[in-house]
């Protein structure tokens, strides 16, 4: 009789973990039959009510059946869960042939690629690049370049001053004046000083910050000829070996002699057109060999080194280089107008 039942409840446990599709249906078969109210839990307690000959037989059955219903249960359990986690995989695959999403890379901007460019021709020609304060002092800004208080000069450039003695600096001459304190009197150095300057200024060539690169050659002996072969050497460097260079005579309070130097026009070639003003030259930047107040005030003796100084403006050459005709594009920040460097 026990056996029969035994061997009934086999086969609907067989059945019902055949049917099963979660977790939870298993965990209650399993209580069903093997928890503590459980059916084979209770066929245990009736084993008191058998003969002695039977008892230890039908026990073992009971037991077998345990073993039985608890292996199964078991392998239920772990295909379930192998089920599950195949379904996640499934779920959560990843398309590989989708398109990915580009980042939107940023760009160069002109003004940056021109001031590099130069910067890597005077790097290639032996010159190292130092950099100073924006806000400046009247001292260095004018004073130490030979340009004393109400010096006609200093109309020149249009100052924003913070204090009577703080301004915005106008030029990064004044980087000249601080290389030369910064340095063992007259030690020899070769410098680029590029930065922003400002000067109260606003239409479509003049913006109230811009960009200049100052240069400057400290040793014994230089000469103007040396300006004049480093300058040609940047020029047709950065507009092409085509470019012709002329040396006009100039003043600047910091340099004697002065000059100014054009390139033949971009556009034409020289030849005369609209962005020259019909004459075939281009302004392009200022310089001279180093007025000797301005070594002695800095603690450089005339008598024992010589030195020449330039600077110009680093949107203008990007203007005449790339043929942009309005200056206010530099700063407005249009992705169709960078996107063409
Ligand atoms: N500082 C002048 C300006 O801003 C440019 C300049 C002229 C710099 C002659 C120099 C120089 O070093 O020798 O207009």
């Amino acid at each position: 009789m026990m056996n029969d039942k035994i061997e009934a409840i086999k086969v609907a446990v067989s059945d019902q973990l055949a049917a099963s599709q979660a977790l939870q249906d298993v965990q209650d078969i399993r209580v069903k039959y093997l928890g503590k109210k459980g059916e084979l839990t209770a066929m245990m307690k009736e084993l008191k009510n058998l003969s002695k000959e039977e008892r230890p037989k039908v026990g073992q059955l009971v037991n077998a059946a345990r073993n039985v219903i608890e292996e199964q249960v078991k392998a239920k359990m772990e295909e379930l869960k192998e089920q599950a986690l195949e379904q996640k995989i499934q779920s959560e695959k990843i398309d590989i042939t989708l398109p990915g999403r580009k980042p939107v890379l940023g760009h160069e901007h002109p003004l940056h690629l021109t001031r590099r460019l130069m910067e890597e021709s005077f790097l290639r020609m032996g010159f190292s690049i130092v950099e100073g304060p924006d806000i400046e002092s009247d001292y260095y800004n004018f004073q130490c370049l030979n340009l004393p208080e109400d010096h006609p000069a200093r109309d020149m450039q249009d100052s924003m001053y913070i204090t009577d003695n703080i301004l915005l600096r106008t030029h990064t001459s004044g980087m000249e004046a601080r290389t030369l304190q910064a340095h063992k009197p007259n030690e020899p150095f070769k410098i680029i000083a590029p930065g922003k300057v400002y000067r109260c200024d606003y239409d479509a060539t003049h913006s109230p910050v811009f960009h200049q690169m100052e240069g400057m050659i400290v040793d014994k002996n230089i000469r103007f000829s040396d300006l004049k072969g480093i300058l040609e050497d940047f020029l047709r460097d950065i507009f092409g070996p085509q470019t012709k260079v002329r040396f006009r005579a100039s003043y600047f309070p910091f340099t004697e002699p002065s000059a100014e130097v054009d390139i033949s026009c971009v556009m034409c070639g020289g030849k005369g057109c609209r962005v020259c003003s019909h004459t075939g030259w281009l302004e392009i930047l200022g310089c001279g060999m180093t007025n000797p107040n301005v070594l002695r005030m800095n603690g450089y003796d005339p008598n024992e080194v010589s030195a020449f100084a330039f600077g110009m403006g680093v949107e203008r050459i990007a203007m005449l280089k790339y043929g942009i005709d309005d200056l206010r594009l530099f700063y407005e920040n249009d992705m169709r107008f960078l996107n063409q460097f």
